[in-house]
């Protein structure tokens, strides 16, 4: 098929629009997970001015590589967190071990994190907590190799952004708060959202003595080595696609072809380009307005398909001026996150004939291809699993593990890969039905926010201060 090619790369606009992605330079581009995602934290310093004076930053003397001790294991780089004293009971203050709140950062900068996190801030008063907030390696203002040129060069200075890395240098920030602030009986909760929520989960399994429990929002952490089935994100796409419209559904669908159709004409690129115009960017809740404004579809003849694909764009991003081309700018979140999934993060995300896009198999020797044509080394499929595991997660769980949060909502396609069944008393799964990425532990917002969302939030601050109070009783019994 001479047109499939092209096709495809307006195949990759439509997911760009469809699965709240940003469209990369690379054909092997891992949906990146970010609680974050209609953000661009291009601009980090704008959003830095945003974050309230309560906010203090620190820079800890972070070492390159905890897993070794050659020389240059023990360089140093200056890796950023933030801390938020004004609802700290503890330390010397009158509720001594009042416990510690860690947001562990994900793949981006920490600003843009701080102000849409309100799981800390909302819950910091009931608690008296410290509320810390740290910035994942080679991100945002915690790049080691003096620049992020340096850092991003190849592969050799590549190898030290990785998430064993990660963790361990939130282990060292945190034993080190604790120390510096009075704080060694404080109970240290982590949460984190996606990718930063499969951090906060392998965190409390691996640094027990650190954290007390994590609370892992939409992290997929069964979306590796095909434990999860590879169609299983589209798959709930088509769902929430479904549900939304009927309709909405069945034109995506044909799409496909009339794509094929045009773009094999001979002016069928100019075509597509002036009905596609634009770059998408894509927000929380745009299934219902991309589907709405589908069904309402005034344009063109009513036969026309793309017509109707490009008003459900507009009706969702507003009538952008276009950009046939995609930014040349790149973030960093997907820059690094590129080097993540072409590293350990390989997460085999495709369609099949079961979804509504047209079938395009996640086809992992490609992936390894494209992988080692850009930084010359191989991804490790089997990674994760031999590292944190994953299979049957049950099993092995319910005999090891404690005090554990897996919150998902079930619109989110990232679900798919999540943990949503219980597995003992205090390794728990709390899904939403209508609840999307990360939804949780953002910001709540009184007058807007739904009665199941206000239940999912407390019942989760609920475990954790049963969590909480069990380890004072046990504290208190040791003493
Ligand atoms: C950071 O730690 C390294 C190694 O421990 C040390 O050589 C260096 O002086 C420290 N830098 C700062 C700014 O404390
Ligand atoms: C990466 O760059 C450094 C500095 O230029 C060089 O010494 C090193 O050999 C390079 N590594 C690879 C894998 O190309
Ligand atoms: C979008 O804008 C273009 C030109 O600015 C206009 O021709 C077109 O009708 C608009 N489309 C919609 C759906 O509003
Ligand atoms: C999907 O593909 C499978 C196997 O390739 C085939 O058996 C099945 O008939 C196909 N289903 C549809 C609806 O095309
Ligand atoms: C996967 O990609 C490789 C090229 O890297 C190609 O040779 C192979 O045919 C592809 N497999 C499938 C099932 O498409
Ligand atoms: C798991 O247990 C929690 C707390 O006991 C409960 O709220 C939740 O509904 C359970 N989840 C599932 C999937 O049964
Ligand atoms: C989820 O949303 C649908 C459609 O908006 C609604 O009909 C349904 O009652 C909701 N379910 C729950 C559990 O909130
Ligand atoms: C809460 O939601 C309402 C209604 O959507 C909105 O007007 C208001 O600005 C929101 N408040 C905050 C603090 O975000």
């Amino acid at each position: 098929m001479h047109s499939s090619i092209a096709s495809f790369q307006w195949l990759l606009y439509i997911f760009t629009v469809i699965s709240s992605l940003q469209v990369s330079a690379t054909r092997f581009n891992i949906p990146r997970l970010s609680p974050t995602r209609g953000t661009i934290l291009q601009n980090p310093e704008i959003l830095s001015a945003t974050i309230s004076e309560d906010f203090q930053t620190f820079y800890y003397n972070q070492t390159l590589d905890h897993f070794n001790y050659r020389p240059e294991s023990y360089s140093t780089f200056q890796q950023r967190y933030v801390i938020n004293f004004k609802y700290w009971g503890g330390g010397a203050g009158a509720d001594a071990n009042a416990p510690i709140f860690v947001y562990l950062g994900a793949e981006g900068p920490l600003d843009g994190d701080i102000s849409i996190i309100g799981f800390l801030t909302d819950n910091a008063a009931r608690f008296n907590a410290l509320l810390v907030y740290i910035e994942h390696r080679y991100y945002g203002k915690s790049i080691p190799f003096g620049s992020r040129e340096e850092a991003l060069k190849n592969a050799s200075t590549l190898g030290y952004f990785n998430s064993a890395q990660a963790v361990t240098d939130y282990a060292e920030i945190l034993l080190y708060i604790k120390e510096k602030f009075n704080a060694r009986h404080s109970p240290v909760i982590v949460i984190g959202g996606s990718y930063g929520g499969m951090l906060a989960t392998w965190f409390r399994l691996k640094y027990p003595h650190v954290a007390l429990g994590a609370l892992a929002s939409s992290a997929p952490i069964l979306y590796f080595d095909d434990i999860t089935p590879r169609n299983g994100y589209y798959s709930i796409v088509t769902r929430d696609f479904r549900e939304a419209s009927e309709t909405c559904y069945e034109t995506i669908m044909k799409s496909w072809a009339e794509i094929e159709k045009v773009a094999s004409k001979p002016d069928g690129l100019s075509i597509l380009s002036k009905k596609f115009r634009t770059y998408f960017v894509v927000l929380q809740n745009f299934f219902n307005m991309l589907c709405g404004g589908i069904d309402g579809a005034a344009l063109g003849t009513d036969n026309d398909i793309l017509s109707k694909i490009f008003a459900g764009v507009v009706a969702h991003e507003g009538n952008m001026s276009c950009y046939v081309n995609p930014p040349t700018i790149e973030s960093e979140t997907t820059v690094g996150w590129r080097w993540q999934t072409c590293s350990e993060m390989v997460i085999p995300i495709g369609t099949d004939n079961t979804t509504m896009f047209q079938p395009a198999p996640f086809n992992l020797s490609s992936f390894i291809d494209g992988c080692e044509s850009l930084y010359g080394v191989s991804p490790r499929p089997h990674w994760v699993t031999a590292y944190y595991g994953g299979y049957d997660i049950k099993l092995i769980l319910q005999r090891f593990a404690s005090n554990i949060i897996f919150s998902n909502g079930l619109r989110d396609p990232y679900s798919s890969g999540g943990v949503l069944e219980n597995i003992s008393d205090s390794v728990v799964a709390i899904a939403t039905i209508n609840g999307s990425h990360c939804l949780d532990i953002l910001r709540a917002n009184q007058s807007s926010d739904p009665d199941w969302l206000v239940t999912q939030r407390e019942t989760e601050i609920e475990i954790i201060e049963g969590w909480i109070s069990k380890y004072y009783a046990d504290l208190k019994a040791i003493k």
